[in-house]
């Protein structure tokens, strides 16, 4: 696949990317709203882009890609569209399962899998078996996930060893608590990049964005392109990073 295609407007320095990129990815619903379709067209082509997106990622080089599949939250929404976003994933994963000797993608997923529907939770835990020794970009999937909850988790976690005296609380540091979130062993973002055209960060990787730069723009999520994509790399290498430097 050609990266550098005619319709590559945005210049972006390919050789200096970020190591990880997360993305929120939203505003299916209002997407399919503007079209007249109903809000799971929204996000049967929110899947279709997540394709897309994820595929754009391992050929230019980046080495993480976090996205924000369903919340601890999403549960309050209408039946209907709790599962029509479940089977997304199923027929997602599916497919994954099928191309991964050959695309070598690691996939893993953030949250508690245990709610989830039980056809849908295997495949989860098959897929990320099977790439466990993969070593192409790593796609990671929150699912069931909340960032408070993943906090609390890796807190109860660390308490419980103190507890039952394996450690102390003067050990814990931000290299230990952080051996207790989902994202254990995975560098944090770069860049947090949130389409739909809300500016908030709604509970999506709150400890380890501490230092992460955010790019938010109106596109909404079906619509966020692979150009939209070297926007927001361009716009991140246009920055400096000072981690509380000058
Ligand atoms: C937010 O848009 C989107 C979601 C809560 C679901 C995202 C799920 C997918 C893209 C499908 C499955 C994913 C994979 C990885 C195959 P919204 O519904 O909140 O949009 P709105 O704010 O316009 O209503």
């Amino acid at each position: 696949m050609p990266l550098f295609s005619k319709t590559q407007k945005t210049a972006v320095d390919f050789a200096h990317l970020p190591r990880h990129v997360a993305i929120i990815m939203d505003g299916n619903g209002r997407w399919a709203k503007a079209k007249g379709m109903p809000r799971t067209a929204g996000h049967a082509a929110g899947a279709e882009n997540f394709r897309t997106i994820a595929t754009y990622c391992k050929d230019i080089g980046i080495e993480y890609l976090t996205v924000y599949a369903f919340s601890t939250e999403n549960w309050k929404r209408p039946v209907e569209e709790v599962s029509t976003i479940m089977d997304l994933l199923r027929k997602y994963l599916l497919e994954a399962i099928e191309k991964m000797e050959r695309d070598r993608v690691k996939m893993r997923f953030f949250g508690d899998l245990s709610p989830l529907p039980e056809e849908l939770r295997k495949l989860c835990l098959r897929t990320e078996e099977i790439s466990t020794h993969y070593e192409g970009c790593q796609v990671n999937i929150c699912l069931n996930y909340g960032g408070r909850d993943e906090i609390l988790r890796a807190a109860r976690s660390f308490a419980a060893r103190c507890a039952a005296g394996e450690q102390t609380p003067e050990e814990l540091t931000e290299e230990v608590f952080s051996q207790g979130l989902w994202s254990a062993g995975i560098p944090d973002p770069d860049l947090m990049i949130r389409p739909g055209g809300e500016e908030r960060v709604s509970n999506f990787l709150l400890w380890q964005s501490a230092y992460a730069e955010y790019y938010f723009t109106k596109v909404n999520w079906p619509d966020f392109s692979k150009e939209e994509l070297r926007k927001a790399l361009s716009a991140y290498q246009s920055r400096q990073r000072r981690y509380g430097g000058i």
